[in-house]
Protein backbone atom coordinates (compact mmCIF):
# COMPACT_ATOMS: atom_id res chain seq x y z
CA UNK A 1 0.00 0.00 0.00
CA UNK A 2 1.33 3.27 -1.06
CA UNK A 3 0.21 5.27 1.80
CA UNK A 4 2.71 3.15 4.39
CA UNK A 5 5.64 4.18 5.55
CA UNK A 6 6.09 7.39 2.89
CA UNK A 7 7.19 10.83 4.52
CA UNK A 8 4.37 13.87 4.30
CA UNK A 9 6.92 15.45 1.87
CA UNK A 10 4.33 17.43 0.12
CA UNK A 11 2.49 18.57 2.90
CA UNK A 12 1.41 22.46 2.17
CA UNK A 13 2.18 22.21 -1.46
CA UNK A 14 -0.57 22.03 -4.39
CA UNK A 15 0.52 19.61 -6.98
CA UNK A 16 -1.38 19.44 -10.31
CA UNK A 17 -1.36 15.85 -12.46
CA UNK A 18 -2.71 15.84 -15.59
CA UNK A 19 -3.67 12.24 -16.84
CA UNK A 20 -5.41 10.74 -19.70
CA UNK A 21 -5.82 11.04 -23.16
CA UNK A 22 -7.71 13.27 -25.25
CA UNK A 23 -9.72 13.23 -28.11
CA UNK A 24 -10.55 15.24 -30.91
CA UNK A 25 -13.70 15.51 -32.63
CA UNK A 26 -13.84 14.57 -36.54
CA UNK A 27 -17.79 14.99 -36.02
CA UNK A 28 -20.25 14.31 -33.83
CA UNK A 29 -19.28 10.62 -33.07
CA UNK A 30 -15.98 10.21 -34.23
CA UNK A 31 -12.88 11.04 -32.84
CA UNK A 32 -9.03 10.89 -33.41
CA UNK A 33 -7.69 9.44 -29.65
CA UNK A 34 -4.66 7.41 -28.14
CA UNK A 35 -3.99 4.61 -25.98
CA UNK A 36 -3.36 6.67 -23.02
CA UNK A 37 -5.14 5.00 -19.52
CA UNK A 38 -4.71 7.46 -17.20
CA UNK A 39 -3.27 4.71 -15.12
CA UNK A 40 0.11 6.71 -14.32
CA UNK A 41 -1.28 10.19 -13.82
CA UNK A 42 -3.73 8.49 -11.35
CA UNK A 43 -1.14 6.55 -9.33
CA UNK A 44 0.71 10.11 -9.38
CA UNK A 45 -2.20 11.53 -7.78
CA UNK A 46 -3.05 9.39 -5.62
CA UNK A 47 0.86 9.03 -4.13
CA UNK A 48 0.67 13.07 -4.11
CA UNK A 49 -2.36 12.57 -1.50
CA UNK A 50 -0.86 9.89 0.24
CA UNK A 51 2.59 12.69 0.94
CA UNK A 52 0.14 15.26 2.31
CA UNK A 53 -0.21 17.23 -1.04
CA UNK A 54 -3.51 19.27 -2.44
CA UNK A 55 -4.17 17.64 -5.52
CA UNK A 56 -5.42 18.82 -8.64
CA UNK A 57 -6.42 15.80 -11.35
CA UNK A 58 -6.95 17.08 -14.82
CA UNK A 59 -8.35 14.03 -16.17
CA UNK A 60 -9.08 13.24 -20.13
CA UNK A 61 -11.31 10.67 -20.71
CA UNK A 62 -9.98 8.23 -17.88
CA UNK A 63 -12.52 5.33 -17.16
CA UNK A 64 -10.88 4.16 -13.59
CA UNK A 65 -12.20 5.46 -10.49
CA UNK A 66 -10.16 8.60 -9.40
CA UNK A 67 -8.65 9.10 -5.64
CA UNK A 68 -11.02 10.53 -3.76
CA UNK A 69 -9.51 13.50 -1.86
CA UNK A 70 -8.51 14.88 -5.29
CA UNK A 71 -9.96 17.97 -7.01
CA UNK A 72 -10.61 16.41 -10.26
CA UNK A 73 -11.12 18.61 -13.36
CA UNK A 74 -12.62 16.34 -16.65
CA UNK A 75 -11.81 17.50 -19.79
CA UNK A 76 -12.32 15.77 -23.62
CA UNK A 77 -10.12 17.39 -25.87
CA UNK A 78 -6.51 19.27 -25.74
CA UNK A 79 -7.96 22.36 -25.93
CA UNK A 80 -10.01 22.13 -22.54
CA UNK A 81 -6.79 20.23 -21.25
CA UNK A 82 -5.27 23.14 -21.80
CA UNK A 83 -6.95 25.70 -20.38
CA UNK A 84 -7.70 23.51 -17.14
CA UNK A 85 -4.06 23.21 -16.52
CA UNK A 86 -3.54 26.99 -17.47
CA UNK A 87 -6.62 27.74 -14.86
CA UNK A 88 -4.97 25.08 -12.18
CA UNK A 89 -1.37 25.68 -12.60
CA UNK A 90 -1.30 29.28 -11.35
CA UNK A 91 -1.37 28.59 -7.66
CA UNK A 92 0.85 25.11 -8.05
CA UNK A 93 4.39 24.23 -6.64
CA UNK A 94 4.32 21.18 -9.22
CA UNK A 95 3.27 20.33 -12.24
CA UNK A 96 3.32 16.82 -13.78
CA UNK A 97 2.24 16.55 -17.36
CA UNK A 98 1.21 12.66 -17.05
CA UNK A 99 -1.27 13.13 -19.78
CA UNK A 100 -0.96 12.37 -23.60
CA UNK A 101 -3.07 15.22 -25.75
CA UNK A 102 -3.55 14.37 -29.14
CA UNK A 103 -0.52 16.60 -31.28
CA UNK A 104 -2.86 16.89 -34.57
CA UNK A 105 -6.63 17.97 -34.43
CA UNK A 106 -8.70 18.06 -37.76
CA UNK A 107 -9.04 21.82 -39.04
CA UNK A 108 -12.67 21.43 -38.85
CA UNK A 109 -15.53 19.58 -37.21
CA UNK A 110 -18.47 18.45 -39.72
CA UNK A 111 -21.65 19.21 -37.52
CA UNK A 112 -22.97 16.63 -38.82
CA UNK A 113 -22.12 12.42 -39.21
CA UNK A 114 -19.28 11.63 -42.12
CA UNK A 115 -21.68 9.83 -44.54
CA UNK A 116 -19.66 7.38 -46.88
CA UNK A 117 -19.42 8.21 -50.40
CA UNK A 118 -21.91 6.37 -53.39
CA UNK A 119 -19.06 6.15 -55.57
CA UNK A 120 -16.37 4.68 -52.16
CA UNK A 121 -14.17 7.73 -52.25
CA UNK A 122 -12.32 8.14 -48.57
CA UNK A 123 -12.68 11.53 -46.98
CA UNK A 124 -9.18 13.06 -46.94
CA UNK A 125 -8.95 14.64 -42.84
CA UNK A 126 -6.61 18.25 -42.57
CA UNK A 127 -4.99 17.90 -39.50
CA UNK A 128 -3.53 21.30 -37.48
CA UNK A 129 -1.03 20.86 -34.83
CA UNK A 130 -2.10 21.39 -31.11
CA UNK A 131 -0.23 23.72 -28.93
CA UNK A 132 2.47 22.18 -26.67
CA UNK A 133 0.69 22.42 -23.35
CA UNK A 134 4.31 21.80 -21.63
CA UNK A 135 5.82 23.72 -23.62
CA UNK A 136 3.45 27.06 -22.65
CA UNK A 137 3.64 26.10 -18.78
CA UNK A 138 7.57 26.17 -19.29
CA UNK A 139 7.36 29.54 -20.74
CA UNK A 140 4.68 30.85 -18.42
CA UNK A 141 5.78 30.31 -14.59
CA UNK A 142 7.84 32.81 -13.27
CA UNK A 143 11.28 31.35 -12.01
CA UNK A 144 11.94 28.30 -10.96
CA UNK A 145 8.40 27.70 -9.81
CA UNK A 146 6.69 25.45 -9.77
CA UNK A 147 8.20 22.48 -10.56
CA UNK A 148 7.75 21.14 -14.03
CA UNK A 149 7.83 17.21 -15.23
CA UNK A 150 6.77 15.96 -18.52
CA UNK A 151 6.38 12.26 -19.89
CA UNK A 152 7.82 11.15 -22.96
CA UNK A 153 6.91 8.05 -24.89
CA UNK A 154 9.59 6.91 -26.98
CA UNK A 155 11.04 4.40 -29.31
CA UNK A 156 14.43 4.00 -30.73
CA UNK A 157 14.76 4.39 -34.08
CA UNK A 158 17.63 4.95 -36.85
CA UNK A 159 17.80 8.08 -35.23
CA UNK A 160 19.10 7.37 -31.92
CA UNK A 161 18.07 5.24 -28.94
CA UNK A 162 15.48 5.71 -26.54
CA UNK A 163 17.39 8.66 -24.40
CA UNK A 164 18.99 10.08 -27.45
CA UNK A 165 15.40 10.90 -28.15
CA UNK A 166 14.40 12.02 -24.58
CA UNK A 167 17.49 13.91 -23.91
CA UNK A 168 16.51 16.19 -27.01
CA UNK A 169 12.91 16.33 -26.27
CA UNK A 170 13.96 17.53 -22.75
CA UNK A 171 15.77 20.24 -24.02
CA UNK A 172 13.05 21.42 -26.61
CA UNK A 173 10.71 21.21 -23.71
CA UNK A 174 12.85 23.38 -21.11
CA UNK A 175 10.99 21.32 -18.45
CA UNK A 176 12.76 20.37 -14.81
CA UNK A 177 12.57 16.85 -15.14
CA UNK A 178 11.53 14.49 -18.25
CA UNK A 179 9.84 10.39 -17.69
CA UNK A 180 10.71 7.92 -20.00
CA UNK A 181 8.79 5.47 -21.20
CA UNK A 182 10.13 3.18 -23.77
CA UNK A 183 6.98 2.17 -25.95
CA UNK A 184 8.55 0.34 -28.38
CA UNK A 185 7.35 -2.82 -26.87
CA UNK A 186 4.11 -3.77 -25.29
CA UNK A 187 4.96 -2.94 -21.94
CA UNK A 188 3.18 0.44 -21.03
CA UNK A 189 0.09 0.97 -22.56
CA UNK A 190 -2.71 0.04 -19.71
CA UNK A 191 -0.45 -2.06 -17.61
CA UNK A 192 -0.45 -1.86 -14.41
CA UNK A 193 3.21 -1.64 -14.14
CA UNK A 194 6.13 0.23 -15.46
CA UNK A 195 9.69 0.95 -16.16
CA UNK A 196 11.06 4.09 -16.49
CA UNK A 197 14.02 6.57 -16.67
CA UNK A 198 13.66 9.87 -15.10
CA UNK A 199 15.55 12.42 -17.06
CA UNK A 200 16.54 16.16 -14.99
CA UNK A 201 17.75 19.09 -17.11
CA UNK A 202 20.84 19.39 -14.58
CA UNK A 203 21.75 16.17 -16.31
CA UNK A 204 21.12 13.34 -13.77
CA UNK A 205 19.92 10.29 -15.36
CA UNK A 206 17.86 7.58 -12.62
CA UNK A 207 16.47 4.43 -14.13
CA UNK A 208 13.45 3.01 -11.71
CA UNK A 209 13.53 -0.67 -12.65
CA UNK A 210 10.06 -2.18 -13.33
CA UNK A 211 7.86 -1.82 -10.17
CA UNK A 212 4.01 -1.45 -9.83
CA UNK A 213 2.91 2.59 -11.01
CA UNK A 214 2.23 3.57 -7.44
CA UNK A 215 6.13 2.79 -6.67
CA UNK A 216 7.01 4.45 -9.92
CA UNK A 217 4.81 7.50 -9.15
CA UNK A 218 6.67 7.73 -5.77
CA UNK A 219 10.66 7.36 -7.54
CA UNK A 220 9.05 10.87 -9.62
CA UNK A 221 7.65 12.84 -6.07
CA UNK A 222 11.25 11.59 -5.05
CA UNK A 223 12.79 13.42 -7.79
CA UNK A 224 10.38 16.73 -7.48
CA UNK A 225 10.40 17.08 -4.00
CA UNK A 226 14.45 17.48 -4.29
CA UNK A 227 13.72 20.38 -6.70
CA UNK A 228 10.56 21.95 -4.79
CA UNK A 229 11.71 25.33 -3.13
N1 LIG B 1 2.54 17.45 -24.35
C1 LIG B 1 1.82 18.61 -24.15
N2 LIG B 1 1.09 19.14 -25.17
C2 LIG B 1 1.08 18.55 -26.38
C3 LIG B 1 1.84 17.37 -26.60
C4 LIG B 1 2.56 16.85 -25.54
O1 LIG B 1 1.83 19.15 -23.04
N3 LIG B 1 0.36 19.08 -27.35
C5 LIG B 1 3.33 16.91 -23.22
C6 LIG B 1 2.93 15.52 -22.78
O2 LIG B 1 1.93 15.56 -21.79
C7 LIG B 1 4.24 14.99 -22.21
C8 LIG B 1 5.30 15.69 -23.04
O3 LIG B 1 4.66 16.82 -23.64
O4 LIG B 1 4.41 15.36 -20.87
C9 LIG B 1 5.90 14.86 -24.13
O5 LIG B 1 4.88 14.30 -24.93
P1 LIG B 1 5.30 13.48 -26.22
O6 LIG B 1 4.08 13.03 -26.94
O7 LIG B 1 6.32 12.45 -25.83
O8 LIG B 1 6.10 14.62 -27.03
P2 LIG B 1 5.74 15.49 -28.31
O9 LIG B 1 6.34 16.84 -28.08
O10 LIG B 1 4.29 15.45 -28.62
O11 LIG B 1 6.59 14.81 -29.45
P3 LIG B 1 6.33 13.46 -30.31
O12 LIG B 1 4.98 12.89 -29.95
O13 LIG B 1 6.44 13.89 -31.73
O14 LIG B 1 7.46 12.54 -29.89
CA1 LIG C 1 3.02 13.56 -28.83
Amino acid sequence: QVLQGRPRDLAGRHVVVSAGGTREFLDPVRFLGNRSSGRQGIALAEAALARGASVTLVAANVSLDLPAGAEVVRVVTTAELREAMRKASASADAIVMAAAPADFRPVSMADAKIKKQADGVAPTIELTENPDILVELVRTRTSRSPVIAGFAAETGDANGTVLDHARAKLARKGCDLLVVNDVGSEQVFGRPDNEVTILSADGSEHPVPRAAKGEIAHAIWDAIVQRVE
